[in-house]
C-alpha cells in the first residue's frame, strides 16, 4: 500500500475515500443501493447482514446479499448469529466469496439463530459476545481482512456496557467499531445519545464511527464535534436520498449547504437504481421491492404521497419506470431542482411511524416488528 493521504481512514489494506458511510439495513442496503451511495458520495457501505446458518446459504435471499459485482473496494459483509465457530464459518465462507472486511452485528435484532436471539442480543452476554469475536478474528486475521464490530450503547439504560465490550473488542483485534446511540431496549424511541459514542471514542484506539438519527448535514458536524468520531454512518436519512452523502461532505468541507439536486440528475440516478435493482431481482420480485425506495425518493416532495398510493398499483417494471419519469418530468415544468417540503425535526421517527401502515416501506417495517417483539 503506498502512503495514505495524511488524516485518511484505513482499514487494513484500504483506505477509505472519506468518513462518510451508509449503515447496513435489511431489505435495504442491497448491492444496487450500496453502489448509489457509493457514486454519491459515501466513502463505505456495509452489506445487509448475511446468517451464520449455513442451511440457508443456497438460499435466493442469501446468494443475493452476497452480490458483490460491480462494488467498489472495500467490500464489507455483516455476519450476524449466535454461536463462535458458526460465526467463524460464516466469515470464512463470505471471505471465499469477494468479502474483504467481515463486520459483526450487535447493533441490530437479528433473527433467532438456534434459538437464542442475534444481534444486538449478545451485548447482554458479553462473555458470549468476545467468544464470537475472538473467533472470526481467528477466522479472518491470517487472511489479512480485517474484522469490524456494530454495536449499541448496551442492553438498556441500567447496562451500557458499550465502552467495556468496545474495550474487549479492540484487544481481540477489532479495527473498528460502529455504535449507534440507543440501548437495544430502546429499539428506535427517544432520541440516539451521544455521549456514550464519546467516551467509547475516548477509550479506544482503533477508528469509531458514530450512529444514530443523523439526517442533515448540520447534525452531520454536531455528532462529529460531539463524540470526536473518526467517522459517522448514515442509514435511515439515505432512504430515498442518497445523495445526502454529497450534501454532508460538502457542508463539512465549506460550511455551505448544497442545493437540492437537479430533478434530472435526481431522475437519472433513480432510474439507473431501478434497472439496477431489477437486474438484480428479476422482474416480479424486483417490481416489488422497488416500490420502497421510489415510494422513499418522493415522500418529501409536493404530491409524492398521491404518486406513491398510485405507483403501488402498478405491476410492471416498465411501468414504474415510466411512472416516475413522467412524474418527476411534470415537476420539472415548475422546478429546476427537488423542490423538498419543510420536514417535521422528527423526519426520522415519523419515517418508521408511517412505516407501520405502509406497505412500500416493507423493510422498515419488518425491522420495527422485530425490535417491537424483542422489547415487549
Ligand atoms: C430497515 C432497517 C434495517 C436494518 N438492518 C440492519 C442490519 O441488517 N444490521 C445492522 O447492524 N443494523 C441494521 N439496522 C440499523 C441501522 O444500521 C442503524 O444502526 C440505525 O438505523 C440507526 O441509524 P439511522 O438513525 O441513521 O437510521 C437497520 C435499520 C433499518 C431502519
Amino acid at each position: 500500500m503506498s502512503t495514505p493521504p495524511p488524516g485518511s481512514l484505513v482499514l487494513g489494506p484500504y483506505v477509505l475515500p472519506n468518513r462518510l458511510f451508509v449503515a447496513p439495513m435489511a431489505g435495504v442496503t442491497d448491492r444496487p443501493f450500496r453502489v448509489l451511495c457509493k457514486k454519491l458520495g459515501a466513502g463505505y457501505a456495509v452489506s445487509e447482514m448475511v446468517t451464520s446458518r449455513k442451511d440457508l446459504w443456497n438460499s435466493l435471499k442469501t446468494s443475493r446479499r452476497a452480490n458483490h459485482e460491480g462494488e467498489s473496494a472495500p467490500i464489507s459483509v455483516q455476519i450476524a448469529g449466535t454461536d463462535a465457530s458458526m460465526m467463524a464459518e460464516a466469515a470464512a465462507y463470505n471471505v471465499d466469496r469477494g468479502a474483504q472486511i467481515i463486520d459483526i452485528n450487535m447493533g441490530c435484532p437479528a433473527k433467532k439463530v438456534c434459538n437464542k436471539w442475534a444481534g444486538s442480543a449478545l451485548m447482554q452476554d458479553e462473555a458470549l459476545a468476545l467468544e464470537i469475536v475472538e473467533a472470526v478474528v481467528a477466522a479472518c486475521a491470517p487472511r489479512g481482512v480485517p474484522v469490524t464490530l456494530k454495536m449499541r450503547t448496551g442492553w438498556c439504560q441500567a447496562e451500557k456496557n458499550a465502552v467495556a465490550l468496545a474495550r474487549a473488542a479492540e484487544s481481540a483485534g477489532v479495527a473498528m467499531v460502529t455504535v449507534h446511540g440507543r440501548t437495544r431496549e430502546q429499539g428506535y424511541s427517544g432520541r440516539a445519545e451521544y455521549d456514550t459514542i464519546a467516551a467509547v471514542k475516548a477509550a479506544l484506539r482503533i477508528p469509531v464511527v458514530a450512529n444514530g438519527d443523523i439526517d442533515t448535514p448540520h447534525k452531520a458536524r454536531e455528532v462529529l464535534a460531539a463524540t470526536g468520531a473518526d467517522a459517522i454512518m448514515i442509514g435511515r436519512a439515505a432512504q430515498g436520498r442518497p445523495w445526502i452523502f454529497a450534501e454532508i461532505a460538502h457542508f463539512l468541507a465549506t460550511g455551505e449547504e448544497l442545493p437540492a439536486p437537479r430533478i434530472a440528475d435526481a431522475k437519472g440516478w433513480l432510474i439507473e437504481h431501478l434497472h439496477d435493482h431489477y437486474a438484480l431481482y428479476g422482474e416480479l420480485t424486483g417490481m416489488r421491492s422497488a416500490r420502497k425506495h421510489i415510494g422513499w425518493a418522493v415522500r418529501a416532495l409536493p404530491g409524492g404521497e398521491d404518486f406513491r398510493r398510485r405507483m403501488n398499483t402498478l405491476e410492471t417494471c416498465d411501468g414504474q419506470v415510466r411512472a416516475l419519469t413522467d412524474w418527476l418530468d411534470a415537476l420539472a415544468d415548475d422546478h429546476d431542482r427537488l423542490p423538498y417540503l419543510p420536514t417535521a425535526d422528527d423526519a426520522i421517527d415519523g419515517a418508521l411511524d408511517d412505516a407501520d401502515t405502509d406497505a412500500a416501506a416493507a423493510a422498515n417495517d419488518e425491522h420495527q416488528d422485530q425490535e417491537r417483539r424483542l422489547t415487549a
